[in-house]
């Protein structure tokens, strides 16, 4: 059986929607999904979108970002950084804290300058970066922050959930996500002005006289996500116990870590993720990759920076799409009018997290079911043995 269950449940709010008059001024639905959602979260406001990177454009968008404005933005996942880039802006890319693959607080603060004016905080494969010191900081610099929860929905840093300790934050609800409509997202929102930006900005028959996008959420996806939030709290649950299988692989082994989880933090386990580190010990790396396909341990090597080769997986800002740049190849941020500064993407910029980058093996544990996962954790705990 799949992890996530769909049924008659999600099937009746469909209906309810489907016997309301279509308008798009404000589906009941959406409005429904929207305030039980904030509840969950602790946020103030909520808002539904198509997607999540639309909705992490929008809050950037909304954030007052344009050509010549630096965000600071995460090294490992490209999300944030090319959010940044389709409002022109600028992408300034943090190290990572080696342990625990999220933003280093020191790094962040060391990165504002003047032009910052937001920053997008990933929590990284589930695990809540350090959001309430870098708030902090940011707060002094008047820099807005966006929390990506993509990853993490549902986990606390100090007794807080993650989305409500940012100016704002995005969930989605991609397919392989914990929550999933198949493609959705949602907002959370602390800040007043920021709402009104935000829901004048992602309807353009509301705000006919700027260029806003249409990034709504539909009522039948709504319907689906506030069935599928009442099932949110198993869903995750499923992923802890699951992870719980992968840490139990690699008991006793020093060279594969997993992420460090500290004291004050719980984790959702998205992605159960793995930095290898045998070649101090004589371990060769490409053997173990061979050998943990052979064994069935369903393992990625490296995130999505890997499409071009698998031998060359590298940190955001090494990739064509910044470092070349194809993306934005004539205009800004690269070669920006506006922009007086030399863009700084060049090797050894965040050396945490060029080190880490090509050492991740990761597991997505919210779209396997239990078997499946129980035999991926079966093949590690082989590989291991047959490396060793
Ligand atoms: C960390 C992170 N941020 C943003 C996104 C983008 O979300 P969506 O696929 O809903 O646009 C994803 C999706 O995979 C993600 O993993």
């Amino acid at each position: 059986m799949g992890k996530k269950t769909y049924d008659d449940h999600d099937l009746e709010y469909i209906k309810r929607v489907l016997a309301e008059p279509q308008d798009i001024t404000g589906n009941k639905m959406v409005a429904e999904f929207e305030e039980k959602f904030a509840e969950r979260i602790g946020s103030k406001y909520a808002v539904a979108v198509c997607n999540g990177m639309c909705g992490l454009h929008t809050l950037l968008a909304a954030a007052g970002v344009g050509p010549a404005v630096e965000v600071i933005v995460d090294p490992i996942v490209q999300f944030g950084a090319l959010a940044v880039l389709y409002n022109n802006g600028v992408p300034i890319f943090a190290d990572v804290d080696p342990a625990t693959h999220n933003m280093d607080p020191a790094s962040f603060a060391a990165r504002i300058t003047p032009d910052t004016k937001a920053a997008v905080i990933t929590h990284l494969w589930g695990l809540p970066a350090e959001v309430a010191q870098i708030r902090a900081e940011a707060d002094k610099h008047g820099v807005i922050v966006v929390e990506d929860c993509a990853h993490a929905i549902l986990a606390e840093h100090k007794d807080k959930k993650v989305g409500a300790w940012g100016h704002a934050g995005m969930f989605s609800f991609q397919a392989s996500k914990h929550l999933s409509t198949g493609d959705g997202g949602m907002l959370t929102l602390s800040d007043e002005g920021l709402l009104q930006e935000v829901r004048s900005l992602m309807n353009w028959g509301a705000a006919p006289d700027r260029m806003a996008y249409n990034f709504r959420m539909p009522g039948i996806v709504a319907a689906v996500g506030l069935a599928q939030l009442e099932r949110i709290d198993d869903y995750v649950q499923q992923d802890v116990d699951n992870a719980q299988l992968y840490h139990q692989a690699i008991e006793g082994c020093d060279w594969l870590v997993p992420q460090a989880l500290p004291s004050y933090s719980t984790h959702s386990q998205h992605i159960f993720t793995l930095a290898f580190h045998g070649e101090k010990q004589g371990i060769d790396y490409e053997e173990f990759k061979r050998v943990s396909r052979e064994e069935g341990a369903g393992l990625g090597f490296g995130y999505t920076q890997r499409t071009w080769k698998e031998a060359q997986i590298v940190a955001a800002y090494q990739f064509p799409t910044f470092s070349v740049p194809v993306a934005y190849g004539k205009g800004c941020p690269s070669r920006c009018p506006h922009y007086a500064k030399q863009l700084p993407y060049r090797d050894g910029y965040c050396p945490n997290a060029e080190d880490l980058m090509p050492r991740l093996c990761l597991r997505g544990l919210s779209s396997g079911t239990r078997d499946d996962i129980a035999r991926g954790a079966d093949g590690l705990r082989h590989a291991i043995e047959r490396v060793s």
